[in-house]
């Protein structure tokens, strides 16, 4: 996309919002944005269990059927329903390009078109951006055949971080052990493992360090940076077992101060939207940085075009109100003219309720019994839940659920988010009772 386009002199009216995904990430994005006094629809599409049509004050939460692919579909709901802005959730409708049809539409969009949205789906071409760009990341090569990755192999002779290029739902990373352990992700990744998100692979050294998630809303030239939070990746307590979409999290994040987040800023966020201009690219979305804070300062261990689930639903809570507008006003290029987005100085706390069997061999269809209502303090954001034939809330994914809370401090808000959870029952129902173990006491 060229940089040709449109920023107004001000902002339009911002009275009816459509959020596009299913997942608890835009469930916790409708709650928020509703908290706008202007808003007085947030549609989400195809949404999930929680996310069913009501109306309560001024506001009314409307679900449409229509999957997050379907760009068509989406564009003409938008024009019936006079849409005013919409944040697409998740990377695969964005790597698709359903921002670059909705902005050749003339509809405001939260989110990178296809090329910019190569930050997460290609991670070469990410790699690439990083290094003209001077942004800290760990060495890596781009390979294209098994023949050229082992020859790298064997000229490092030391065991490498295997990565698809393309997106793989997660599961495209292998952080080999040994020489032999990175041999074998190599064949298995061009014996097909990926289809053709691995038909070309980057291979990195390894970083160590704990993990941070720094989140920037850029309108395609300037940013504003979120608190950072903290994933947890594993599936089980002690940070063991198979990596997962992600367990929980909380934020702020004490890993990265006010300073720390500068650096990042300075070092890593601002590089990179300068670098996506420099290609042509206006990048009207959210860069997540998954960083790495190593001995040698923070290193990027890979970009996102979209937001942190669960990071998301951590966040979200405290944020002001003015979240829906500063969306909007990156959606139009004029950050400038948005107000400051406030953030309280709570703690908040999110823990992911997961069904049977996830994340190998996930059980769908168990009946869900919910005795919690989100409120300013505690909320729930449904994730894998749908409502069956007979109106009845089924769990329908991995990540069923997440319950978040908020406190004064951190061994507060687990201690409500822990409480909320006891009001949540079904079948399997297993979640980390250790998530925030690096910033609880208790
Ligand atoms: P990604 O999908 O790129 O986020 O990678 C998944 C996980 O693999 C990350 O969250 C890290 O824990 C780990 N990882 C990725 N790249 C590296 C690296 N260069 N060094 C060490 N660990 C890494
Ligand atoms: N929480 C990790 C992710 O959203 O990719």
């Amino acid at each position: 996309m060229a940089i040709s386009s449109t920023r107004p002199n001000t902002l339009p009216a911002l009275r009816r919002l459509l959020i596009v995904g299913s997942g608890g990430r835009e469930h916790a994005l409708s709650w928020g944005l509703r908290r706008c006094p202007s808003v007085e629809v947030v549609w989400i599409a195809p949404g999930n269990g929680g996310t069913k049509s009501e109306t309560s004050g001024g506001t009314s939460d409307q679900q449409v059927q229509i999957a997050e692919t379907d760009a068509a579909g989406l564009l003409s709901h938008c024009r019936a329903e006079a849409i005013d802005l919409v944040i697409v959730g998740p990377e695969a409708p964005l790597a698709a390009g359903l921002a670059d049809t909705l902005r050749e539409a003339g509809i405001a969009v939260f989110g990178p078109g296809a090329e910019g949205a190569q930050l997460e789906a290609s991670k070469a071409w990410a790699k690439q951006l990083m290094q003209d760009a001077g942004v800290p990341t760990a060495r890596h090569w781009a390979v294209s055949s098994e023949a050229e990755a082992l020859a790298v192999l064997k000229q490092v002779n030391c065991p490498l971080v295997v990565k698809a290029d393309g997106l793989a739902a997660g599961k495209g990373v292998t952080v080999a052990e040994s020489i032999a352990e990175t041999q074998a992700a190599i064949e298995e990744a061009f014996g097909g493992r990926f289809g053709a998100a691995g038909a070309q692979l980057v291979l990195e050294e390894r970083l160590q360090g704990p993990e941070v998630s720094v989140f920037a809303l850029c309108d395609g030239e300037r940013m504003v940076l979120l608190p950072p939070a903290q994933d947890h990746k594993r599936l089980e307590e002690g940070d063991r077992g198979p990596n997962t979409g992600g367990m929980g999290a909380y934020a702020p994040a004490p890993l990265l101060d006010q300073d720390g987040l500068e650096q990042v800023r300075q070092a890593v966020l601002e590089p990179t939207l300068k670098a996506l201009r420099a290609r042509g690219i206006e990048y009207r979305g959210v860069i997540y940085a998954g960083l790495m804070l190593t001995a040698n300062g923070p290193q990027v261990i890979e970009f996102n075009c979209r937001f942190g689930d669960p990071e998301c639903q951590t966040l979200v809570p405290l944020l002001g109100p003015e979240l829906a507008q500063v969306l909007q006003a990156c959606a139009h290029g004029r950050l400038d003219l948005a107000p400051t987005l406030t953030i309280g100085n709570q703690c908040s706390a999110c823990v992911v309720a997961a069904a049977k069997g996830y994340p190998n061999s996930t059980r769908t269809g168990d009946s869900i019994d919910l005795r919690l209502d989100s409120d300013a303090q505690l909320q729930l954001f449904h994730a894998g839940t749908r409502l069956d034939q007979s109106g009845n809330l089924v769990s329908s994914g991995g990540r069923v659920l997440a319950v978040v809370a908020q406190g004064r401090d951190f061994d507060a808000a687990f201690a409500a988010a822990y409480g909320g959870l006891k009001q949540v029952h079904f079948d399997g129902i297993h979640y980390r009772r250790d998530i925030g173990h690096q910033v609880r006491t208790d």
